[in-house]
């Protein structure tokens, strides 16, 4: 998979992508993830890249043209799946999206700034709108590496037992159950009896039984429509 970022401030992008298990995948090859300055596709020298809103209002806006500059350019070179615009107002981000958009070959990430993106942008270059959630960050960068980070841990290979983003919360609408590691015992406070029994079958029912508990006390939205 390559995942290609636009950003006006790609510094805030760099030390995320440089560490743990994103490193590593890319170390591997299984991903390629290149950062872009929006501002080497502006067209003057004072790389400008946002000006005032036409009628008024506070803020600057993201101009059209050095985005559109940056995505064709881009487009010249590889076919997109989806070209994705960061922000509150779009759909928002879960697994199940997370789940898709990790099958495909190419993704373009914009990461702008709410209330500051000329709409002919949106318009004519984006085919997806994403928000990790309701609420305002700054810019798009967080949320771009928000979506970065889930897409990537699920290719094959990247975790270390191929089998655990399989197993993570919300991969069948479940929280997790606890898990414990050493000492069995502390200030008191044991670990589940069953975790110690080497009994596989039982530790997978309570495993089961537990994240099923899990989710009716914090998330019971998530079962709706399971239960008859
Ligand atoms: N940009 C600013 N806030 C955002 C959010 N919640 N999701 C996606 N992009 C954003």
């Amino acid at each position: 998979m390559r995942i290609d970022i636009i950003s006006c401030v790609p510094q805030l992008l760099q030390s995320p992508l440089s560490h743990s298990i994103i490193l590593r995948a890319q170390d591997k090859g299984l991903v390629e993830i290149v950062i872009h300055d929006l501002r080497d596709f502006s067209s003057n020298k004072q790389r400008q890249i946002d000006d005032y809103p036409y009628g008024g209002g506070a803020g600057m806006v993201m101009m059209v043209e050095p985005l559109a500059r940056a995505v064709r350019y881009l487009q010249a070179q590889r076919q997109y799946e989806e070209v994705i615009f960061l922000t509150p107002d779009g759909e928002k981000f879960d697994q199940k999206m997370a789940n898709t958009l990790s099958l495909h070959q190419n993704l373009m990430l914009i990461a702008g700034h709410y209330k500051g993106v000329d709409q002919r942008a949106r318009d004519l270059l984006v085919t997806k709108e994403i928000s990790i959630g309701d609420y305002v960050l700054s810019g798009g960068e967080l949320p771009a590496l928000v979506l970065t980070d889930a897409l990537v841990r699920l290719l094959p290979g990247v975790l270390g037992d191929e089998s655990s983003a399989l197993f993570d919360s919300f991969q069948d609408d479940l929280l997790d159950a606890p898990i414990f590691t050493r000492p069995a015992s502390f200030e008191g406070h044991e670990v589940p009896e069953v975790l110690l029994s080497g009994h596989q079958a039982k530790i997978n029912d309570w495993r089961y039984e537990q994240a099923l508990e899990k989710t009716r006390q914090l998330r019971p939205d998530l079962l709706e429509g399971d239960e008859a």
